[in-house]
């Protein structure tokens, strides 16, 4: 199906209904996927993206919009067996993947890893509860995108890094738009089965806020300290700042 509207979305559905419907039915498809469009280097990233966060042994972490898990692996190594790790995601098909993947984890409660099905503008947890917060890609996807950042400095507690990493709306290296709306969609369409996913995902990384608008944002939310790190040519852009108070 082609869908023909600036947001990628088609007219009359809300953003959250088809947001939620596409990443269950990418779910298992999806970390290949992300391979793939990648070229791998989202490993790397978000490598990067948690060393940054500043975790020590024994922290609690959460990571919003967590998908598949594909960062609990990171953060788990960081926080160590006295650590505590949360991956909360709306989509029940990627935390089935998640859990499967980590399902010694969840067990073993060693160090805890906790999955829990939610909203990331509304989440269930207490104020001041994680040491760090993080979300990778998956800001774009949320319908307020203010809700969520609000949400997430919510519960991390005063002194922790809240990270958002994410593609970036302008790329600075010539080619990237061709590879956006044509290369990435094929492939999309090669290995999911469905490309509106990708039109989605091209329009959603266009229509997304830039580093520095989230950088504006983080500091309305009571970050300080706000800094960009662009990585991956200018594709990608790091946003963290530290909780004041
Ligand atoms: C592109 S995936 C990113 C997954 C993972 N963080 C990664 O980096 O590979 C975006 C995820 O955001 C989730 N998501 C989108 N909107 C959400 C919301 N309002 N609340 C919770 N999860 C949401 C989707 O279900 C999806 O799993």
């Amino acid at each position: 199906m082609t869908i023909s509207t600036p947001s990628g979305i088609p007219e009359g559905v809300k953003k959250a209904d088809f947001v939620h419907a596409l990443f269950n039915a990418i779910a298992k498809r999806y970390d290949l996927l992300n391979d793939c469009i990648s070229f791998g280097m989202h490993r790397k990233w978000k490598q990067e993206a948690v060393s940054r966060l500043n975790l020590q042994a024994g922290d609690a972490a959460l990571d919003v919009c967590t998908g598949t898990g594909d960062l609990l692996s990171l953060l788990l190594k960081t926080v160590g067996t006295t650590g505590s790790v949360t991956g909360l995601d709306f989509s029940e098909e990627m935390l089935a993947v998640a859990q499967q993947r980590y399902a010694s984890f969840v067990q073993a409660k060693n160090p805890a890893l906790t999955l829990v099905q939610g909203d990331a503008m509304a989440l269930p947890f207490a104020d001041n509860t994680f040491n760090a917060g993080i979300v990778s890609f998956g800001l774009r996807n949320v319908t307020t995108v203010e809700t969520a950042v609000a949400e997430l400095v919510r519960v991390v507690k005063p002194g922790g890094i809240v990270l958002n990493l994410d593609t970036c709306p302008q790329v600075l290296l010539p080619g990237f738009d061709i590879y956006f709306s044509k290369v990435m969609p094929f492939f999309g369409k090669l290995l999911a089965g469905n490309q509106s996913a990708y039109q989605y995902l091209q329009a959603s990384s266009k229509n997304f806020l830039t580093p520095e608008a989230l950088q504006h944002l983080f500091t309305q939310c009571g970050l300080e300290t706000v800094t960009v790190k662009r990585t991956g040519f200018g594709s990608v852009a790091m946003v963290y700042g530290i909780k004041g108070g």
